[in-house]
């Protein structure tokens, strides 16, 4: 991509919340009824979650619009599916699927690309277990009493039910924190979950809204089964835009000179608006402006204007608000004066890459110095002169791509991003928003370059 010529300007939408979208999928497979799905992202791993439950008996068309017209095989309907499951890319479809599959008569093979293949599962499939699932996995040769996919789930033989659940997670992890809920429909008795810190709490929101008896205290849920129908009604939902992905959009706005920038009806669900918090305490012009919700999720839009950053410490609690953007935030700090620490990150050590390692390695590309630590980065930021134009990979992780395309934005020469193909997973259409906002990006076709 070409440094940035102009400011970005404009008013665009991005992709539909692909955390929402994964839950809206599943939910409405397991309904009893029409459901209708309208502005998910659509991108590979939302498709993957799709594809998974189509493969298990639930009918889904396509209107016109692209919108999701899904026929619920009701919560004991799924059959099992002729082959394994692919995952792709998608560790939410694999872990919220793992809490749903285990209450199953047959046995699933949930299998995923080099990536996921990679990714620790016994955080899943140990609670599972704790309630009488059986699932296996392969045992990770570099970790000690961890497994890795594939993943094989159920059976559980007639009948067994899925027993009540305490369980308190060791890492603040939603996808876990779902599949142990989305188990719990099944149980017959209660299923508490305690986290350290809350993170994102879409699950608890839309079983809410369906009926599911479920609530949160502190960091604390509560999910009781047995004094529920039993039965998913059909609904319809408009998925409110993806603030992960527009974050890249907001922080470009940020970093390049005098942007301004609008993004249209995205979530704000306060679980996921650390990186908001984060940019106005680094100095930044943002406004969030509600606008409705959706299903019990808030829906804002948001404007950006370009800023003087400063350093910042991004730790505790904003962590897991900000799971998915502390690649983003890398690009802030990179342009912000004086030091920027994040801290009690290591969980980004077991995302699609190590993001740490990653974001280290891309940073110094661009000629921005940084340290890497076992649960963070320090990063000195270069506010005052262009960066020095880089070659990168993205070692296949979309957040990593997306973050070294902003980056580029601001070098002293085009810059080139290598493996971009997997933008696809989140949002496929990144570049030509970026384009819309005034930016200068060329793809190199069959290079997988940008
Ligand atoms: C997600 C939860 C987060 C996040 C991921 C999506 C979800 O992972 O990083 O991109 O939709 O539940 P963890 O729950 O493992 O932190």
């Amino acid at each position: 991509m070409h440094p940035a010529a102009a400011p970005l300007h404009g008013s665009v939408p991005v992709p539909g919340d692909k955390s929402i979208a994964h839950r809206a999928i599943l939910l409405a497979s397991l309904a009893t009824g029409v459901s209708r799905v309208e502005g998910g992202s659509m991108g590979e791993d939302n498709l993957s979650t799709l594809a998974a439950l189509r493969a298990m008996g639930v009918r889904v068309t396509e209107e016109d619009g692209g919108a999701l017209i899904l026929d619920g095989a009701g919560l004991h309907g799924l059959v099992a599916p002729p082959g394994p499951l692919d995952c792709g890319n998608s560790g939410t479809t694999m872990r919220l699927l793992s809490g749903v599959l285990a209450a199953q008569r047959f046995q699933t093979t949930l299998i995923g690309d080099a990536s996921l293949s990679r990714r620790p599962m016994s955080r899943v499939a140990n609670p599972l277990r704790l309630r009488g699932a059986h699932i296996e996995g392969t045992a990770d040769a570099r970790r000690i009493g961890e497994i890795t996919a594939p993943l094989y789930v159920g059976p559980l033989p007639s009948p067994h039910v899925l027993a009540s659940l305490e369980y308190e997670l060791p890492v603040a992890s939603a996808q876990v924190k779902s599949a142990l809920l989305l188990s719990g429909l099944y149980a017959d008795g209660p299923t508490y979950v305690h986290e350290p810190i809350v993170s994102r709490d879409h699950t608890e929101r839309m079983l809410s809204a369906l009926g599911v008896p479920i609530r949160a205290v502190g960091s604390m849920v509560e999910l009781d089964a047995v004094a529920w129908s039993g039965s998913l009604p059909a609904f319809s939902i408009r998925v409110p835009g993806d603030l992960s992905a527009a974050a890249f959009l907001i922080v470009a706005a940020q970093i390049v000179p005098s942007s301004r920038v609008d993004v249209r009806r995205v979530g704000l669900n306060p679980t996921r608006t650390g990186i908001l918090d984060v940019i106005r305490a680094m100095g930044g012009q943002i406004d969030a402006v509600p606008i409705g919700d959706e299903l019990g999720e808030p829906v804002g839009d948001v404007h950006a204007a370009a800023s003087s950053l400063i350093g910042g410490r991004i730790g505790g609690e904003i962590v897991p608000r900000a799971i998915d953007e502390i690649p983003i935030a890398c690009a802030l700090a990179a342009r912000a004066r004086g030091e920027t620490t994040i801290f009690d990150a290591a969980e980004l050590r077991v995302k699609e890459s190590d993001r740490l390692a990653a974001m280290a390695r891309v940073l110094r590309a661009f000629g921005v110095p940084c340290d890497e630590r076992e649960d963070g980065l320090v990063i000195q930021g270069v506010p005052d002169r262009p960066l020095t134009a880089a070659d990168v990979t993205s070692a296949g992780d979309h957040r990593v791509a997306m973050t070294a395309v902003v980056l580029g934005l601001l070098g002293d020469s085009p810059s080139r991003v290598r493996d971009v193909a997997c933008i696809a997973t989140s949002f496929p259409r990144f570049v030509g928003t970026l384009r819309a906002l005034g930016a200068r990006i060329d793809v190199i076709e069959g290079e997988g370059a940008a």
